[in-house]
């Protein structure tokens, strides 16, 4: 697989790294000059990395293409761009669909949305697919592991769940805030409450799905610690909270998606 990424942004890196640190990828990429920071530090790093300056000498001389600029780039972005029938391209922008997606790179036809987290930098994490496709599956799987659904909507409602990750570190952030107020050394504060939210979703990913609610519900002795936590969460709709705000990402993700 010949690739190349068109928008060297924060994701670009985050794979790219996670493709040669951790995937052992030995093909060359061409990543485009933009933003130019990141693409010079990516050709310091890897010997494989060619940085490019015309977009469509990116598309003509690779046969996959990772589009990696922001939403309201892509289709302009798309429109100036040539591909052959036997290109792939994979989709990254939020809330831009697979037809409006198939309508700017005809003729050619084979299109994946992936969602890439940066945790792929380290290969670790899932990246959703939409359509399943087995060199995109093969590409993530390497980086983490590739979560690939038929239906666009599924693929909306994974996008908008991802929406807890700024919500998460400030979680970790502030408890480990909290242990420092209480005299804890910074350090072991951090590596106390990471190791704790590690651990425990490490927990939580070996159970079938059925189990997971079991999980919480184990904790609670009744009249204990965790008990007491959970009834003021829930008391402050903390958990209801979140979950009806992601439900509004999801509207908003195919708001944005409607042409
Ligand atoms: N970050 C994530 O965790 C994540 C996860 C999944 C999907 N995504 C999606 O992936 C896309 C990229 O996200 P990001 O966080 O990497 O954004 P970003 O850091 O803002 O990167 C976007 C890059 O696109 C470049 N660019 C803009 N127009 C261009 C053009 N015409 N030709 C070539 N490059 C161009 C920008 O260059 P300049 O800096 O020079 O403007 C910038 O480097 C977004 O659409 C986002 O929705 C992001």
């Amino acid at each position: 697989m010949m690739l190349g990424f068109i928008g060297t942004g924060g994701i670009t890196e985050a794979i790219i790294n996670g493709l040669f640190n951790h995937a052992g990828h030995e093909a060359p990429i061409l990543v485009s000059r933009r933003n130019q920071g990141r693409s010079k530090r990516l050709a310091e790093t890897f010997d494989l990395i060619e940085v490019v300056d015309d977009n469509q000498d990116i598309v003509d001389r690779t046969d996959w293409v990772v589009i990696s600029v922001l939403p309201g780039q892509t289709l302009e972005l798309l429109s100036t761009l040539r591909f052959r029938d036997d290109h792939g391209v994979i989709s990254l922008p939020a809330g831009i669909n697979l037809k409006s997606l198939s309508a700017h790179i005809d003729p050619a036809s084979r299109v994946s949305r992936a969602i890439p987290m940066p945790p792929v930098a380290f290969g670790l994490g899932p990246t959703p697919v939409c359509p399943p496709d087995s060199d995109v599956e093969a590409l993530f799987n390497g980086i983490g592991a590739a979560v690939a659904v038929e239906d666009e909507t599924q693929f909306t409602a994974l996008a908008a769940s991802t929406a807890i990750m700024a919500t998460f570190f400030a979680w970790i952030a502030s408890n480990a805030r909290w242990l420092e107020e209480q005299n804890v050394p910074a350090k072991e504060a951090a590596f106390y409450t990471t190791s704790v939210f590690q651990a425990l979703a490490s927990m939580a990913a070996r159970v079938d799905a059925a189990e997971l609610q079991r999980m919480s519900d184990d904790c609670l002795t009744p009249g204990g610690l965790n008990e007491q936590v959970l009834n003021a969460a829930r008391k402050a709709g903390v958990i209801d909270t979140i979950q009806a705000e992601i439900g509004r990402v999801m509207e908003r993700l195919q708001r944005a998606g409607k042409p």
